[in-house]
């Protein structure tokens, strides 16, 4: 039987509060030739290990369930990152970490996060009925840590006794920037928070803080195969922290959170490794050029980015006047309609050459357009 408007408007009623306020997240893409706007990768798994992945999935029993899978995949982890096994916590994607980490340290909890940052943070916070406290970057976007450290020691308002959570995104979403190990372990050492650190880019960058480990046992380091790894397709994340975190985490995470395809095809390509390190060589290039072609172009002014991403800004005051006009021309990019500090701001992640060449040519007439139609205004 059809729910009558009334009978759904109390249904939504029953929904808390908090999340009332919040939009799901709608993936958009029809119409749309060249995607770059979700900071994939352009290159997929070579062919060599695709090949590789169905021999192994012949030999795989799908009747059973895949712990053998997910403890080989740690076991690689492991010995790749020098920790141990009972540090890490894997995810179908880092998302689903994310929310494992808030649902199981979160609820009742202060969780401090910078503003602009990943939206998950966000998201996953209110979902957990934590107490969301954002901390605006700089006036320029500049990260830092002071806000971070005030806002976390800060008693006033404090839900709940016993240590916040602060999650830093290092490398920076959406900024492109990063904060120095020194900055990271400030925090650690300022306040008694859990601290998260969201390495989703550090292939591109450096600067992991893992061995941060060996001397703190609240802090722990996010990565995901989405980026450098070229898997977003496949949904493979992991945190990894002191083995007690690892193993509260362990009480919320769902026992088969990953499938035997997912876990196949992440065994292979941590177990190559080269494919990985060509990517982001060829993506560390094209962003470099992308940068320098960008910044040649009238009003458009780029941030520094050590990621496969570039957050820029053009001479139109709203990006989604430039974003729709990339759309209309098959090319997708992000803007942050919620994010004041980012209303000019458009974010492009780096494609192959020829999509970044197509994206700065539609990005020229887009601009072109607006100006032309502004002049047209004014007479
Ligand atoms: C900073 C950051 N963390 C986490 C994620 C999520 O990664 P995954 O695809 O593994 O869920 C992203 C994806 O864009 C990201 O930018």
């Amino acid at each position: 039987m059809m729910e009558t408007a009334t009978g759904s408007r109390s249904l939504r009623g029953l929904a808390r509060p908090e999340l009332q306020a919040l939009r799901a997240y709608e993936p958009d893409s029809d119409g749309i030739r060249v995607r770059l706007d979700s900071n994939e990768s352009p290159f997929d798994l070579p062919a060599r290990l695709k090949e590789s992945v169905l021999d192994q999935l012949r030999a795989i029993p799908f009747n059973r369930y895949p712990q053998r899978l997910a403890a080989a995949l740690k076991g690689t982890i492991s010995s790749r990152l020098g920790v141990s096994e009972t540090q890490i916590t894997m995810g179908n994607g880092l998302d689903e970490v994310i929310y494992i980490i808030l649902q199981t340290f979160g609820p009742g909890k202060k969780v401090v996060i910078q503003r602009p940052s990943f939206t998950t943070y966000g998201f996953a916070a209110l979902a957990a009925g934590a107490d969301l406290r954002a901390v605006p970057l700089g006036p320029r976007l500049e990260l830092g840590v002071a806000g971070i450290i005030e806002e976390a020691n800060a008693r006033a308002g404090a839900p709940a006794d016993g240590p916040c959570i602060a999650i830093l995104c290092n490398p920076h979403n959406p900024t492109g920037g990063r904060m120095a190990e020194d900055e990271i372990q400030a925090v650690l050492q300022a306040t008694a928070a859990l601290v998260v650190v969201d390495e989703a880019y550090v292939e591109f960058a450096g600067g992991s803080v893992l061995r941060l480990l060996e001397q703190y046992d609240r802090l722990i380091v996010l990565r995901t195969l989405s980026k450098a790894f070229g898997l977003a397709g496949v949904r493979v994340g992991y945190s990894v922290s002191s083995s007690e975190i690892a193993a509260e985490l362990a009480k919320v995470r769902q026992p088969f959170n990953l499938d035997s395809l997912a876990l196949s095809i992440a065994q292979t390509a941590l177990q190559d490794g080269a494919y990985c390190r060509e990517a982001v060589a060829r993506i560390v290039q094209e962003r470099e050029r992308l940068a320098s072609r960008l910044a040649r172009i009238p009003g458009v002014t780029c941030l520094p980015s050590c990621t496969n991403f570039i957050l820029f800004r053009t001479d139109q005051p709203e990006a989604a006047t430039v974003r729709d006009a990339l759309r209309r021309q098959g090319v997708s990019v992000r803007i942050f309609p919620g994010e004041p500090m980012l209303r000019g701001y458009l974010r492009v992640s780096c494609g192959t050459v020829e999509e970044d060449n197509a994206f700065l040519a539609a990005l020229q007439n887009a601009l072109a357009d607006a100006n032309h139609e502004s002049l047209e205004d004014g007479e």
